[in-house]
């Protein structure tokens, strides 16, 4: 059985298997090749494009697919989260996917539930499947990881993204640095100015700010926040030729990134969501043993 719980946990083999298989279902291959197994998505905290693309990516595979719903289910009736995951396993699913606002939620279930978990994002801490394709986007552009300069700007903190790139990203040979606003800074990573980072990066990876994990407001406005550290087309233009812009989503418009940037030549933004659905697909082949 293979979870996928945290990338920290894969080797570097191990992921570059799941990008090959994830660019080769890209071309279309492997449609169908989980045709019959029940896969469950369990999202106890808002999502758009994982919950969705985790869906489309099951049906591509031929899985049948249910949708929980946390606002209707006995959650409301004081069900604890570990008993919800076993009511799913008695069913006798195939595998569940797991997003939840805990940190290491699944420490409550490994080992004592018996099917694959992939973690759609726990708390501040990993998101998985967010970075293999992060990862994707950024193999299809250069070809490489070795070498490449990342910064990724705003709410690090807070950030399970910036935590789970950070790590693969290093171990695959790029270099990573922060930058952003000094209250959601992570001093244990390399900040750099973010007027230079601008200048001087291959990828620039903006983050939108996480207030739903704040327990203070930020302590400036959003148009100064706009202003300090966020990207707008002026920026654009004095980034290297072939350096490309990439956000994980949900972005807001005007705040981290200029409504003019978000479609243009430079942003991988939609690409990255595109390839959402690709390396899912393979991270649920990857558990069934394919
Ligand atoms: N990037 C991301 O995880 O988006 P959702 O919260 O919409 O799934």
């Amino acid at each position: 059985m293979k979870h996928l719980l945290q990338l920290s946990t894969l080797t570097k083999e191990e992921i570059m298997n799941i990008l090959q298989d994830a660019i080769r279902l890209e071309q279309g291959e492997g449609l169908d090749s989980a045709k019959g197994k029940i896969v469950a998505n369990l999202f106890f905290e808002p999502s758009t494009r994982t919950q969705y693309s985790f869906q489309v990516a099951e049906e591509k595979l031929g899985c049948k697919v249910i949708s929980f719903n946390a606002a209707a289910s006995s959650l409301q009736k004081g069900e604890s989260f570990y008993d919800t995951v076993k009511t799913f396993e008695s069913f006798g699913i195939d595998a569940v996917v797991i997003r939840s606002r805990q940190d290491e939620y699944y420490k409550d279930l490994v080992g004592k539930i018996q099917i694959p978990i992939l973690n759609a994002g726990d708390g501040v801490k990993d998101h998985p499947t967010q970075s293999l394709l992060d990862l994707m986007t950024i193999y299809q552009e250069f070809g490489k990881f070795e070498g490449l300069k990342i910064a990724i700007v705003g709410d690090i903190k807070y950030s399970r993204v910036a935590h789970t790139n950070i790590e693969v990203m290093e171990r695959l040979g790029m270099k990573c640095y922060i930058s952003g606003p000094e209250e959601y800074r992570d001093e244990q990573y390399e900040y750099v100015n973010f007027d230079q980072a601008i200048e001087e990066m291959d990828i620039i990876m903006l983050l939108r700010v996480q207030h739903e994990r704040h327990e203070q407001e930020m302590s400036i406005s959003k148009e100064e926040y706009h202003k300090l550290y966020g990207l707008t087309m002026e920026r654009v233009h004095r980034m290297k030729e072939h350096a490309i812009i990439m956000h994980p989503a949900p972005f807001n418009r005007n705040v981290e990134i200029a409504d003019d940037v978000v479609e243009c030549d430079k942003s991988r933004i939609f690409k990255q969501i595109h390839n959402g659905v690709y390396v899912r697909m393979a991270v649920i082949r990857r558990a069934f043993g394919g």
